[in-house]
């Protein structure tokens, strides 16, 4: 008897799953919409799915740095028609005046009916690339220095500061994460990434497990941090930890385009082991008299014999004047934070103070 029903129990439980999914799929079903983009394009879609899905979809690339979390503000863009209010979750990162210009967070607005939006030019031409790991080295405790190759002839033109997304395959639903690259523009047929990991992170974990001859799925290059190539003024550059990844692209294409421009470098980490470029930058000071490097260590090192401190603190000590120069800031957030006071006081003006928090 007590089998008899435990069985029941089961069926009945196994057949109540199934009408809930049925019931989720036929009210989640919006049916076919039409997108009208910048007023020229159209395309067909499902409704039921986030804007920004859709988009990508359909091979339109919006930046999405947080994988659609709602909490980088990237994926911004204007809806003109079709996308209902703004949800409290877009309002925590819209301001005011983006609102009332029709901005949306792409992640968090639901596809229900016909929608027509703008989306900068500069957008449309991000690509889909499929790459090959050619290299993989484990470079601090927790940093992994990445090397892959774009399969086939295919090339991608990028400038150095920009970053790329990569496509992660999470329990059958697909993810992004952003990685700024670190390798020089100069070589488009291949990328590196420096990925640090976090415990239990989607991608930071994926990107430490692949192997050499791995496949990886990527777009862009995305973003507005990069270097201003032609201006001639001194180049002033700020990493903490891992955030030195994008400014190792901007040494690196400095050097090889044999820029005659003044470049300092700081570099801020806790300890000696996490500063990973320290010898490179130590050489290239010693063969350039216009390239600067200025390291700082948090932690505590008896080993190290150099300064101690925060980063801002070393600059304080070191920039000179600032008018003439432009900054470019990767790391924490507190870190950017800290940074941008100095640079205000030493006169950098805000409009030439870039920067990528991550
Ligand atoms: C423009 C841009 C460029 C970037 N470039 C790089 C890069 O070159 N190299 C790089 O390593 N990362 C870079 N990042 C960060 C990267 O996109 C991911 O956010 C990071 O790898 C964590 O993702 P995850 O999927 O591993 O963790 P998730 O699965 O997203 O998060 C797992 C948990 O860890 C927490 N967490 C997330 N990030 C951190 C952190 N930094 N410290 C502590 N806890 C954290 C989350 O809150 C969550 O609880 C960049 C981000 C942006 C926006
Ligand atoms: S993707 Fe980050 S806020 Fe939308």
């Amino acid at each position: 008897m007590i089998i008899k029903s435990l069985i029941f129990i089961n069926v009945f439980s196994v057949v109540i799953g199934i009408l809930l999914i049925i019931l989720e799929r036929i009210i989640a079903s919006y049916g076919e919409v039409t997108i009208t983009m910048n007023e020229d394009k159209e395309f067909r879609a499902s409704g039921g799915q986030s804007l920004l899905r859709i988009l990508f979809e359909n091979k339109y690339f919006i930046p999405s740095a947080c994988g659609g979390k709602g909490t980088c503000g990237y994926c911004k863009l204007v809806v003109k028609e079709g996308g209902g209010d703004v949800l409290p979750t877009e309002a925590l990162i819209l301001s005011p005046a983006e609102t009332r210009q029709g901005f949306r967070l792409s992640c968090q607005v639901k596809v229900r009916g016909d929608m027509k939006i703008e989306v900068p030019p500069e957008y449309l031409e991000i690509q889909e690339y499929e790459g090959e790991i050619v290299s993989t080295e484990l470079v601090t405790s927790d940093i992994r220095k990445i090397r892959f190759q774009i399969t086939g002839d295919e090339t991608i033109k990028f400038r150095p500061g920009q970053y790329v997304q990569i496509k992660l395959d999470n329990d059958g639903t697909t993810d992004y994460r952003a990685y700024s690259i670190a390798s020089n523009p100069d070589d488009d047929n291949h990328i590196e990434l420096n990925v640090k990991l976090i415990p239990e992170g989607l991608g930071s974990e994926y990107m430490h497990s692949l192997k050499e001859g791995d496949p990886v799925f990527f777009s862009g290059p995305y973003g507005d941090f990069f270097l201003d190539a032609d201006s001639g003024r001194r180049i002033i550059c700020v990493a903490g930890g891992v955030g030195l990844a994008p400014i190792k692209s901007i040494v690196e294409y400095w050097k090889s385009h044999a820029m005659d421009r003044e470049i300092e470098i700081y570099y801020g980490c806790r300890t000696r082991k996490d500063l990973y470029y320290h010898d490179v930058f130590e050489k290239m000071e010693t063969e350039n008299p216009n390239f600067h490097y200025y390291p700082a260590l948090s932690e505590e090192d008896p080993e190290w014999k150099g300064a101690r401190g925060f980063i801002h603190s070393l600059m304080e000590k070191h920039l000179g004047e600032g008018e003439h120069s432009e900054a470019y800031l990767c790391g924490p957030p507190i870190m950017i934070e800290a940074v941008m006071e100095v640079l205000k006081e030493k006169g950098v003006p805000e409009e030439r103070v870039l920067f990528d928090k991550f």
